[in-house]
């Protein structure tokens, strides 16, 4: 079925960043309206101001959809996260290597199933809604297979995806290998089919160095250089023992970055993901090349791989971009809230802190910059994608106990969200202007459930109710008091 672009109002509380914020208290990086109104039409936002200004200017009876106290941002934007590892989250106790041997490689061929790769597709775009992320860059298994499910998923359901079948030709169980060619073809064809259809792009994904020989590094660079305008995405420098066996395969390589390089694989629309451990010349030639070292906090922790280094990255002298992203399934939280969180607690072991502000931006205008598409999405502003998220800042006891002592201050408020917030702080999400998520629907609908399938039970005897209960215990203790006389 055909995805129906919303026509429609949300009013509360705007929040949309406008660049990125120097440091806490830098009141010029967003745009904050109290009681605002977003305007939306066909699906894009047409019009952002004061609720006051704007109520009057809608058309008669058109809905809108008011959150009082709640917060609204521009959907969160995930960077780097593995459609076919939603069963590997949470494996337990291993480190890189091991952990893709014993887990992931398993779990990733059940992939080859079509069935398998839709149904997953559907649970996978759930529970990003569910969460606020609006947007992601994704890695498919090898099978192109489901990097169409993927997509046929996502475009149903008006959700703009960055994608790409993963490239492997060595170094992981046959059923998950592909070759030079094959991957060359595959990927080609789904480029066809898919880049720049509707929302969604492609991106070519050499998973890493390691699963990859040089003559399949040489057709993605090909198939970059082919394609104008599609993306790259792979793993750099996440784990010791990884780094150690890059060198080993590409002795002729000057360090890990420079194996990507080789093969032309560094740009502005290239995705490195986690980006641990670089050389001060890794991280020049990044900056050189403009290409983008992605931050997946709970991955690195969970696996643990090491520390990001993100004043390193930042050096003014030679500035990175950066993105944030979860990496589900090393990473352990689909919640960009919950992955900011831990950002901000890999960086304090780092002596370094992170203000809200700047994570903030970083999931919302940083992420879309990351990817070159500030005109479509990640801020509030006509033209762009309604794609939006509406955040509780009270949707826990313990949030609400503790915003009552910071009432009123935003970037305290801000940071209460991403230190305690979770899937539960997400009241709502709306993708070109549909809500595609309502928290306290979903409450009420198991609610009304339960009592469905008590009533059910009733009827059936496989529950007795509890006045019927009382009945019969009533009945019988009057029979126990007749028989004893
Ligand atoms: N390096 C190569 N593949 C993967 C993966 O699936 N997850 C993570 N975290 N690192 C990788
Ligand atoms: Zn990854």
């Amino acid at each position: 079925m055909a995805f129906t672009p919303g026509t429609t109002a949300l009013r509360g509380r705007l929040l949309t960043f406008l660049r990125a914020p120097q440091g806490p208290g830098d009141r010029d990086s967003y745009r904050y309206i109290s009681d605002g109104l977003v305007v939306v039409t066909a699906g894009r936002i047409t019009a952002v101001g004061n609720a006051s200004d704007l109520l009057p200017t809608l058309p008669a009876g058109m809905a809108v959809d008011h959150y009082p106290d709640s917060l609204i941002l521009p959907g969160f934007i995930d960077t780097h996260i593995h459609f076919p590892q939603t069963q590997v989250i949470a494996s337990y106790g291993a480190q890189l290597m091991e952990w893709l041997e014993k887990y992931t490689f398993i779990e990733e061929q059940r992939y080859a199933d079509h069935a398998h790769a839709s149904r997953n597709a559907r649970f996978f775009l759930d529970e990003l809604a569910r969460n606020g992320t609006t947007s992601a860059v994704v890695y498919g298994s090898v099978h192109p297979g489901s990097v169409k499910a993927l997509f046929t998923e996502a475009e149903a359901r008006g959700v703009g995806l960055v994608a790409g079948k993963v490239m492997m030709d060595r170094h992981a169980p046959t059923a998950l290998t592909d070759t030079a060619q094959t991957s060359y073809d595959h990927s080609k064809a789904l480029i066809g089919a898919w880049h720049g259809v509707g929302r969604q792009r492609y991106a070519v994904t050499p998973r890493f160095a390691i699963t990859s020989t040089p003559e399949q590094l040489e057709a993605a660079g090909a198939l970059l250089r082919e394609h104008p305008g599609v993306y790259m995405q792979t793993h750099l420098s996440e784990n010791h023992e990884e780094i150690r066996q890059v060198a080993r395969l590409y002795p002729e390589a000057t360090d890990y970055l420079d194996v990507y390089d080789r093969f032309g694989l560094l740009g502005d629309r290239s995705l490195f993901g986690h980006c641990i451990h670089l050389s001060e010349r890794e991280m020049a030639r990044m900056h050189e090349t403009a290409s983008v070292a992605v931050f997946c906090p709970t991955s690195n922790l969970f696996i643990g791989s090491g520390l990001f280094d993100r004043a390193a990255l930042e050096n003014p002298a030679r500035p990175v971009r950066l993105g944030l992203a979860t990496d589900v399934g090393g990473g352990t939280s689909y919640s960009l809230l919950r992955t900011a969180g831990e950002g901000y607690k890999v960086l304090q072991l780092r002596g370094q802190s992170w203000p809200a502000l700047a994570a903030f931006d970083l999931m919302t205008r940083g992420n879309a910059a990351a990817l070159g598409l500030t005109e479509e999405i990640g801020q509030i502003a006509p033209g762009r994608y309604a794609d939006l998220v509406v955040l509780d800042p009270s949707a826990t006891p313990a949030m609400a106990h503790r915003r009552d002592v910071i009432q009123g201050d935003l970037e305290e408020e801000l940071f209460l969200l991403m230190t305690l917030g979770d899937d539960r702080a997400v009241r709502a999400t709306y993708i070109q202007g549909q809500r595609v998520h309502d928290r306290d629907a979903v409450i009420a609908d198991t609610v009304a459930l339960g009592i469905q399938r008590g009533l059910a039970d009733i009827a059936t005897g496989r529950l007795v109710p509890h006045d019927e209960a009382m009945d019969e215990l009533d009945a019988s203790i009057e029979q126990a008091v007749r028989d004893s006389h």
